[in-house]
């Protein structure tokens, strides 16, 4: 069969939003009114928004379609029917709980099984899965491989959890004081890195071992299916479904933002293996989610996420999604861009501290980042280092964080090839005029989750 080098966008465009094209100046003076802080900015003033993929997935004209089927019954719908038995079959448990996202999933299963004295071990923990076990009073440590944090280190599963370690500190706090070990697939803050199926084997083992519970944070699961197929050696000839319920079968229960890989804008559930432990949640989801047959979320919802969960793992998709997430990571990297390398499946993740040498991090080099490609392009990131993770020591002092990266992270069939080839070409203009920016000053910022809200100034 002839193969191009060319991906197409497997689909075809039926409905356009507009995107309003703005100067330069007029970007000067929007970021200026927000405080240097992208958050802050509305979205109809962002040209391309790469601040995440979450939620930002645009859906099928078969899941808007489902959506005009929804049944909103409050009990038992229709539309509860069809994703229960569709989350079933490619997950394989029997106890499903809907929830309005991920991190309300997180609240009731981290919430039962937290509390002081336990501890909680994940590759790496993502922020409101940290969040949710410390609000417990539990402890979440991370223990992703060393390459894992190393980044222009190749490694094809830079993803993986040390086995070792997890070993070691499960006997060190006691295996009845584990409230769970996560395995977050593909592994988001530390890059998008995949898991390989071999880790989770492994991470299986050790949990059966000492009786403890084992949960797969899947919100990308099936981005997670296609780097095992081209990577691992056996699974070649799998379908990307068919790794995913490989994955599913070697936990005890998985908790999923649909936001993400279900193609949806809104939507979570919580899976289990256990009849005690998925009752004892049950009753949590009732009081402050909703009844059990829909959770946190409306009937058209459900059908939506039914059919996302299928398309998903189509193999045109997938191959379009990693392949165009590829496509602009080694464009950037031929330009010289440094950036964590290889690429992961959702977002491309800039190393600002080697973007920018002259800017010292507590002048924040990602965060002057961000600023720049929205004044160059309109284009909205996130910046991941001492704004988002820094703290202060008692002096006032900035602790910074291990990295400064900024992530462009990729909305799932929204935008297109010339889209990607603007943002190379924006980027590639930051490149060449690095030696001229300069960094930013907090004026303002809240005591928790300061990225969201905090202002700045630039430093002239
Ligand atoms: N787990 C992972 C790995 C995530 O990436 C997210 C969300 C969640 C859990 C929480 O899910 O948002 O539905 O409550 N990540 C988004 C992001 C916010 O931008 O990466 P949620």
């Amino acid at each position: 069969m002839q193969t191009y080098k060319t991906i197409i966008e497997p689909f075809r465009i039926k409905m356009v939003e507009a995107i309003q094209v703005t100067t330069a100046e007029q970007r000067e003076s929007h970021l200026k009114k927000a405080y240097y802080n992208p958050f802050l900015l509305e979205a109809k003033d962002v040209m391309i928004d790469f601040l995440t993929d979450s939620g930002t997935s645009a859906m099928s004209s078969e899941q808007w379609a489902g959506m005009m089927r929804g049944d909103e019954s409050y009990a038992g719908a229709t539309s509860w029917h069809r994703m229960r038995n569709e989350i079933n079959e490619l997950t394989g448990f029997e106890y499903i709980l809907p929830t309005h996202q991920g991190r309300a999933a997180e609240r009731i299963l981290y919430g039962y099984l937290g509390g002081k004295g336990k501890t909680f071990i994940s590759n790496t923990h993502f922020d409101t899965t940290r969040a949710n076990i410390e609000y417990s009073g539990a402890e979440a440590i991370d223990i992703v491989i060393p390459e894992g944090t190393q980044p222009s280190t190749e490694h094809p599963f830079k993803g993986n959890i040390d086995t070792e370690k997890l070993e070691k500190l499960i006997l060190e706090k006691g295996k009845e004081n584990i409230g769970a070990v996560i395995l977050t697939v593909t592994n988001n803050s530390g890059g998008g890195q995949p898991v390989s199926m071999q880790n989770a084997k492994k991470v299986k083992e050790i949990c059966k071992k000492y009786s403890v519970l084992f949960i797969l944070d899947c919100c990308r699961i099936a981005e997670n299916a296609y780097f095992i197929k081209h990577r691992e050696k056996g699974f070649e000839k799998k379908t990307y479904r068919e790794i995913a319920q490989e994955m599913f079968a070697l936990t005890d229960g998985a908790i999923m933002s649909a936001k993400k890989d279900a193609l949806v804008n809104m939507g979570g559930f919580l899976v289990l293996k256990d009849k005690i432990l998925a009752a004892e949640c049950k009753n949590k989801l009732i009081i402050t989610e909703g009844y059990a047959t829909y959770g946190g979320l409306s009937g058209r919802d459900m059908e939506a996420i039914a059919i996302g969960l299928q398309e998903v793992f189509e193999p045109a998709y997938l191959e379009y999604r990693i392949k165009s997430t590829q496509y602009l990571g080694e464009k950037l990297k031929e330009l010289g861009v440094p950036l964590i390398w290889p690429i992961g499946g959702h977002a491309v993740y800039l190393d600002a501290k080697d973007f920018y040498p002259n800017i010292p991090v507590h002048e924040y080099p990602g965060q002057a980042l961000v600023c720049e490609l929205y004044l160059k392009g309109g284009i909205r990131a996130v910046e991941i280092g001492s704004v988002m993770f820094g703290k202060y020591n008692e002096n006032k002092k900035l602790i910074p964080s291990p990295m400064e990266l900024v992530r462009l992270a990729i909305p799932r069939r929204v935008y297109t090839q010339s889209h990607i080839e603007y943002v190379v070409e924006v980027i590639a203009d930051l490149w060449n005029n690095r030696e001229k920016v300069k960094g930013v000053r907090i004026i303002e910022e809240p005591l928790f989750l300061r990225h969201f809200t905090a202002k700045f100034e630039r430093i002239m």
